[in-house]
């Protein structure tokens, strides 16, 4: 599978693979959504980060990964943990995606999501997947006022159950 034209990903913002380095910048956007660590905990720290930079779902490699940041200028406004190809060759999952709260509410998240469906588009995809913690109002909101609806899976882990949910994309 080729790789992905991440500069395609949106028009707006610089799109960028985050790496170690940026490890201070992302602790510093996702400490300020204590909310979401309510749900998901444990609450992240950098050490957290370095795992998330690393970690692969079954049968995919870090060629499949795309741990990206999105930059208005020079400033990191929204992290996403991308995999392509997940769970089936024509669907891209997305493990993490987390808006900086100053720029919350303004409709950021819901534009980068749309012009990520666009361009997954155009890279073959079909369908967008992703899960979120049941019982979180914010992502449930967000997600299904983005087209997200519920696949009728969900997995539960020792803390919380996560709730499946896709969105079909078409060229
Ligand atoms: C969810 C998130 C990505 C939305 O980003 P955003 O830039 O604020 O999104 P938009 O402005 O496009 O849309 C806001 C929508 O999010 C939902 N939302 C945001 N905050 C909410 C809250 N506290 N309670 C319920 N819904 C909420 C609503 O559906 C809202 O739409 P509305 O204003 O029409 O009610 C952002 O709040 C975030 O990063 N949250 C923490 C991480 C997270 O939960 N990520 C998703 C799970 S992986």
């Amino acid at each position: 599978m080729r790789n992905m034209k991440i500069d395609h990903f949106s028009k707006k913002y610089t799109v960028r693979k985050l790496t170690e380095a940026d490890c201070p910048a992302i602790y510093e956007l996702c400490r300020k959504n204590p909310l979401f660590y309510r749900h998901c905990p444990p609450f992240v720290t950098e050490e957290e980060i370095l795992e998330d930079m690393k970690v692969l779902p079954p049968g995919k490699t870090m060629k499949d990964k795309y741990y990206i940041g999105y930059y208005d200028k020079n400033t990191l406004i929204a992290v996403m943990d991308l995999i392509q190809a997940f769970p089936d060759e024509t669907t891209a999952f997305i493990g993490f995606f987390m808006v900086d709260i100053s720029f919350q509410k303004r409709g950021v998240g819901s534009a980068i999501i749309d012009e990520l469906c666009k361009a997954l588009s155009d890279e073959g995809m079909r369908a967008v997947r992703l899960g979120w913690v049941k019982g979180n109002p914010q992502a449930e909101h967000f997600w299904k006022k983005n087209g997200f609806s519920e696949t009728g899976k969900t997995s539960d882990t020792e803390r919380y159950t996560i709730v499946y949910a896709e969105r079909k994309i078409s060229c």
